[in-house]
């Protein structure tokens, strides 16, 4: 019960590793209030977690992330949990991106994210912890993730500078960084079949030193630790999560 009595915001919380954390994290007392943009799975989520509140929210529009916030004021007064985790993935090679597909990626993953930081961090309670999620994608450099790498590397790169802007308040900020999870972001790739799935999918877990792919579960854990006092001394640490993926291959 480590999060007994606290008040948890997830952002990207109906689905995936997101909606794994939200579970968790209620599992261990806290409160829970969750953001999505599917109403259904929003709905769902907030059933199956006792005491939740969900909020369709589109983390591109940020008076969206405000009014979210301003309603969890309204009712706890407080966040002391934080997890941004709302994204979007999406394969396209240099000569395919368009500026569109790349103001779209970034408006969610790297813009939406910043500034739902920035109107949550207004409540943030002193002691609080701030979880986003990275992507090893930033780190490595596989054909086709330029749009994305270079907006989950972007994140990277100012979580940091918030890090140490943050410190002196007591509020630690940490990033998670995933490598292939199974989850439903892979069939939300436009173009890709459900074959195109699983040829994917086995070519991933041929490179994972692990040989399989994470669970949401796995991730969540992690994110737990660092959302939790058990890690009290640590922040602006980018935690990987990916069987060994990066560091050993
Ligand atoms: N799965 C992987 O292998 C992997 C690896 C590295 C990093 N990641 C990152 O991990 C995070 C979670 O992904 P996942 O794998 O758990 O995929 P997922 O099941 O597709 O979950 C994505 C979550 O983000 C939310 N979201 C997406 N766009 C949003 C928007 N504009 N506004 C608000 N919420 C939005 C989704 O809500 P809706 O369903 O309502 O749209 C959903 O809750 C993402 O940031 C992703 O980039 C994933």
């Amino acid at each position: 019960m480590r999060f007994k009595d606290k008040v948890a915001l997830v952002m990207g919380g109906n689905s995936g590793m997101g909606l794994a954390t939200a579970k968790a994290l209620a599992a261990e007392g806290a409160k829970v209030h969750l953001t999505g943009r599917n109403q259904q799975t929003i709905d769902e989520a907030v059933a199956a977690i006792p005491g939740s509140r969900g909020y369709r929210a589109d983390i591109a529009d940020i008076a969206s992330s405000e009014a979210v916030v301003s309603a969890i004021e309204a009712e706890d007064g407080r966040i002391d949990v934080l997890y941004i985790n709302a994204g979007v993935g999406g394969f396209a090679p240099l000569r395919a991106i368009t500026p569109e597909s790349w103001d779209q990626t970034h408006s969610i993953n790297l813009k939406g994210c910043v500034f739902a930081l920035q109107k949550a961090v207004r409540i943030i309670s002193k002691g609080g912890a701030i979880v986003v999620t990275g992507s090893i994608g930033a780190h490595g450099a596989l054909p086709g993730n330029g749009v994305y790498a270079a907006a989950k590397g972007g994140l990277y790169a100012a979580m940091k500078v918030f890090a140490a802007e943050l410190v002196g308040e007591g509020i630690r900020l940490n990033m998670v960084s995933p490598g292939p999870i199974d989850t439903p972001l892979l069939h939300r790739n436009p173009g890709m079949s459900d074959a195109d799935v699983a040829t994917l999918k086995q070519r991933m877990i041929e490179s994972i030193p692990m040989h399989r792919m994470g669970e949401s579960d796995e991730v969540a854990k992690a994110v737990l630790f660092l959302a939790s006092e058990d890690a009290s001394f640590i922040t602006a640490a980018n935690l990987f999560v990916d069987g060994g993926l990066l560091e050993l291959r």
